[in-house]
């Protein structure tokens, strides 16, 4: 018989702490993502508070759903805040050009977005328009928002309804601004990221993080002009400097852009290639943060991965500008490995944001658009079973003996993914076998303090296709899971084939 694989954990060897905000979320104004997603209207049949579901706000709760990414994506960029105030009856429309040149009726703005965030209990990221809007647009914004005084952006807010000013923590300098977002060169765009960032003010005690829009796959060259930009005024190193942080968008699909494979119908192949496309992450978040540590070595400069997922072609019969896509536990799966991959990354990620929440790409939820029925997805029970990641210090695994690999395109993918976390009398482990055929036994080898106990979950399902639906809403839930054991060294873990498992410790 084969020796199980062994991974060794130090539990008394705390690391950086993973915060919540790699549990972050993305809605834009996209398909059904905020309208028939997040807002129904008042006057909906299904339960809302000011038109915002009211399920929907229950599910994230759930999850501690850490921040809110809003309005964009690319509809940042052509958005223009003052349509989005006042008596929702007179805003003006406009296009939304990006996603399915439908009319935007501009009822879901700046008030409800932040309403949105109090009933979720979640901080507030706002998307600046730097494509086509104005320095002086993006600098009444936030004076808008967060200012407390008579100032005439606090005082229009205040005629508005709304008294106390609003606490923004999060705020975007553009988005993918060498596409969509103005198709600018990295020189000019980091110009414009500190021209646009010195008006992005802190007014009160809102003290806002700058987060300037970052690099595509693995562009380095686009992060190193962006360091470069902050270092030669000796701010790399400086939290005060133009913006605090460059984001990074990455996302799995399974052929090309003109034919990304399908959400669904797809084989063993196609599950192991989506695996390796997801595990690249790793290699481009490598790749990022080893340019920063060359500016920045204290890591004073935060990588937000504010867009990542799965990128499927969209559902027969959809709008294809919709991007509305299912989500089965090969979902799950590729959540699980990302986590793992932020997790080991903890002293340099700061956030990370899923696209999208609701009805979009790798969605946690879906809504019937005929019946308003909801369904959690898999990818949603992912961040249920790791919410005792956020806000713990990281823990490294280290194997003892090789981890099964598959050759995948040339490649060997590895077969196993782990990550792990401690609080103080806690610690959580979180295990995916990407096998999709195979169970795997691992013995968890938990040095350096006591166990006073565990439990364990796991979420799996008969196929790799199995998805959630309104008729089968349970086809893919977590479970108990009773395959974990006492061994000498630890706990030995059964891991059933194209499975996810979390095993929580009680720590003495
Ligand atoms: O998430 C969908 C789109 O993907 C976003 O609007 C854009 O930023 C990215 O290209």
């Amino acid at each position: 018989m084969t020796e199980p694989l062994v991974a060794v954990i130090d539990l008394d060897l705390p690391g950086a702490t993973i915060s919540r905000h790699l549990y972050g979320h993305f809605a834009e104004h996209l398909g059904r993502c905020i309208y028939g997603g997040f807002f129904v209207g008042e006057d909906s049949a299904v339960a809302n508070e000011g038109g915002i579901r009211l399920d929907v706000v229950e599910a994230l709760r759930a999850i501690r759903i850490p921040n809110l990414r809003w309005p964009g994506g690319c509809f940042a960029d052509d958005y223009h805040w003052r349509d989005g105030i006042g008596p929702r009856e007179s805003r003006p429309r406009m296009v939304n050009s990006h996603w399915g040149d439908v009319v935007e009726d501009n009822s879901f703005g700046t008030h409800e977005f932040m309403q949105l965030c109090e009933m979720l209990g979640a901080d507030a990221y706002v998307s600046g328009n730097i494509g086509s809007g104005t320095v002086r647009e993006m600098s009444e914004w936030v004076e808008y928002l967060t200012r407390d005084d008579d100032s005439p952006m606090a005082a229009l807010r205040r005629q508005n309804g709304r008294e106390q000013p609003w606490r923004v923590p999060f705020w975007g300098l553009g988005n993918e601004a060498w596409g969509c977002g103005g198709n600018m060169s990295a020189e000019h765009f980091a110009n414009l990221a500190r021209q646009y960032g010195t008006y992005v003010r802190n007014h009160g005690d809102n003290t806002v993080y700058r987060i300037a829009a970052g690099a595509n796959i693995d562009d380095y060259s686009w992060t190193e002009t962006l360091m470069k930009a902050l270092s030669h005024l000796g701010c790399a190193q400086d939290p005060r400097g133009f913006y605090q942080a460059l984001s990074l968008h990455y996302y799995t699909i399974n052929g090309d852009w003109a034919d990304k494979g399908d959400a669904t119908r797809f084989g063993l192949e196609d599950y192991y290639v989506t695996m390796k496309r997801a595990q690249h992450m790793r290699e481009i978040v490598r790749g990022h943060a080893n340019v920063m540590d060359s500016y920045d070595p204290l890591h004073n400069v935060g990588l937000v991965v504010d867009e990542w997922g799965t990128w499927w072609n969209v559902e027969e019969g959809t709008n294809p500008g919709f991007l509305y896509q299912q989500n089965t536990l090969r979902d799950a799966l590729v959540a699980s490995v990302h986590f793992d991959i932020f997790h080991d990354y903890a002293d340099r990620i700061v956030m990370a944001n899923i696209a999208q929440t609701v009805n979009v790409l790798q969605a946690m939820i879906l809504t019937d658009p005929d019946t308003g029925a909801l369904v959690l997805t898999p990818t949603y029970h992912v961040f249920r079973m790791n919410v005792g990641h956020h806000d713990a210090s990281a823990l490294q695994v280290r194997f003892k003996g090789a981890v099964p690999t598959r050759a995948v395109e040339g490649e060997e993918l590895p077969l196993l993914s782990i990550s792990a976390s401690t609080t103080e009398d806690t610690a959580l482990v979180s295990l995916s076998n990407l096998d999709a055929e195979h169970a795997q036994l691992i013995v968890l080898d938990l040095r350096g303090r006591a166990l006073a106990g565990f439990a364990a979950t796991v979420l799996t399902a008969g196929t790799l296709q199995a998805h959630n639906t309104p008729d089968r809403p349970e086809a893919v839930v977590p479970v108990a899971h009773d395959g974990v054991r006492a061994h000498p060294d630890g706990l030995a873990v059964d891991l059933p084939p194209h499975s996810y498992v979390t095993v929580s410790l009680r720590l003495v």
